[in-house]
């Protein structure tokens, strides 16, 4: 049980100033914050041992949402100290509050609204969480276009506002993200995070081990498991309505094959799959893959079963250049980071994709943590926006039987547990208008 009280949160050895915000921030005293706030960097400052922040204060004071049998007065007294509560943070975000900063429960402010049933709360931290990510997408653009001398800014700002790449920390991209998969938008202090960065480049040198219902890396991160397979299933359906014989496909990630297994099945008229990890082509190339020389030998003319080997990124432009286009397209890589899943459906799935065809991604994006999930949804949402994609949510639920624990059941000898969730949400794109 979390004490939650003020005396555990603000500790002996706080500095005055940061004692100063936490205590205002508390009891809800916005002239005072607004005064403080005044300092750039106060909305940030974090308590040394509690890592307690201003937005975590604001939220903790609440304390849980009042029960069914509280009375009338105690009713309308909780009302108006949310009110105070949603005026304090507000400023605070606005002055550069960090939604997702951690506490020494390794509690954001919204997983701790999400843990007291505050759920008005919860909703503003997700909103802060979106507006931070959009922006930091924004920045992150804008890096690009700058020469080498300016990068520092960039960075600064990041570290400044405690943004955390979304990076695959080891699950697929579903671009995943898990591809990245599973993005990392918490930034945790080495020594608890246990985990190197996984990055695209030194996953595709790395060693990969078939086994046990899974593919995993020679860092122990588990690039693809067999607990996914309703979600591929799921995905096929939504993908291709019907399961009708004769579509276009192309599948972007190999891994076990478990959606391009499903994709066959159904009797493509064209099924390409593009695969970039030089081991896993080795293995597709075998009869135990069933998808080798036989199988694209056994296409219904030249080319219409095909496995290009290479990145994406490369494979693309050619097949671009080819004029190919395909009624269904599935992006599902590992190791990189969101901004290749943007990178992909803004800038090829106009010219890959039919007009009718449907689009589905692996979304892993921060699925290690409610709130990160929910951000997420609603940044690729208004990217896929941009792009002139409408996104339409399956909502699964996810059998967390065997996958509640680090470290054990499906997760015993993957290094970190990248699904955390019981609602998997499965994005269906189309084309708007
Ligand atoms: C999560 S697995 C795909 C799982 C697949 N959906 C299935 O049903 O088994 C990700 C795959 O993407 C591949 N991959 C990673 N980066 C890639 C890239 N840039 N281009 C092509 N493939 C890539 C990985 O080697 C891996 O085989």
């Amino acid at each position: 049980m979390a004490d939650d009280s003020i005396s555990s949160r603000i500790s002996l050895s706080c500095p005055p100033d940061t004692q100063t915000i936490l205590t205002a921030a508390w009891s809800h005293d916005l002239p005072a914050i607004k005064k403080l706030l005044d300092t750039p960097g106060a909305a940030s400052l974090q308590d040394p041992v509690t890592r307690e922040s201003p937005s975590h204060a604001t939220i903790r004071s609440l304390g849980p949402r009042p029960s069914a049998d509280t009375s009338p007065e105690e009713l309308s007294e909780d009302k108006e100290s949310v009110e105070a509560a949603i005026a304090v943070l507000r400023e605070l975000f606005l002055w550069g509050a960090i939604w997702n900063d951690v506490d020494d429960h390794d509690e954001t402010p919204g997983c701790l609204a999400a843990r007291l049933g505050r759920e008005e709360i919860y909703q503003l931290c997700v909103e802060a969480g979106i507006r931070a990510e959009l922006l930091f997408g924004i920045l992150d653009g804008y890096e690009e276009l700058e020469s080498g001398d300016e990068e520092w800014e960039v960075e600064d700002v990041e570290e400044e506002h405690g943004h955390v790449e979304v990076v695959d920390g080891g699950e697929h991209n579903g671009a995943p993200v898990d591809g990245e998969d599973a993005p990392e938008l918490i930034d945790m202090p080495e020594e608890e995070s246990e985990k190197k960065d996984v990055n695209s480049e030194d996953y595709l040198k790395s060693k990969v081990t078939y086994s046990g219902g899974k593919l995993v890396d020679d860092d122990g991160n588990g690039v693809m498991m067999a607990w996914e397979t309703d979600i591929m299933r799921r995905s096929v359906n939504a993908l291709l309505p019907g399961l009708p014989e004769g579509k276009r496909i192309l599948n972007i990630g190999f891994g076990m094959g478990i959606i391009d297994g499903m994709f066959a099945e159904t009797k493509p008229a064209r099924h390409h799959i593009i695969e970039a990890h030089p081991e896993v082509l080795k293995y597709i190339s075998t009869d135990e893959s069933k998808f080798g020389p036989a199988w694209e030998a056994a296409g219904s003319e030249p080319g219409a079963n095909k496995v290009y080997g290479g990145k994406w990124q490369e494979i693309c432009p050619q097949l671009l250049a080819e004029g190919q286009v395909y009624d269904a397209i599935y992006f599902d890589t590992f190791g990189e980071d969101y901004s290749q899943l943007k990178l992909f459906f803004t800038e090829f799935i106009p010219g890959l994709l039919d007009q009718n065809g449907i689009f589905g991604f692996f979304n892993g994006l921060g699925a290690d943590r409610k709130i990160c999930y929910d951000v997420y949804t609603k940044v690729s949402e208004m990217h896929l926006a941009d792009a002139g994609l409408d996104v339409d949510w399956d909502v699964l639920d996810v059998d967390l039987k065997g996958l509640e624990e680090a470290g054990k059941g499906e997760w015993e000898g993957v290094r970190r547990r990248y699904w955390t969730l019981d609602k998997y949400r499965l994005p269906v794109c189309t084309f708007l208008g």
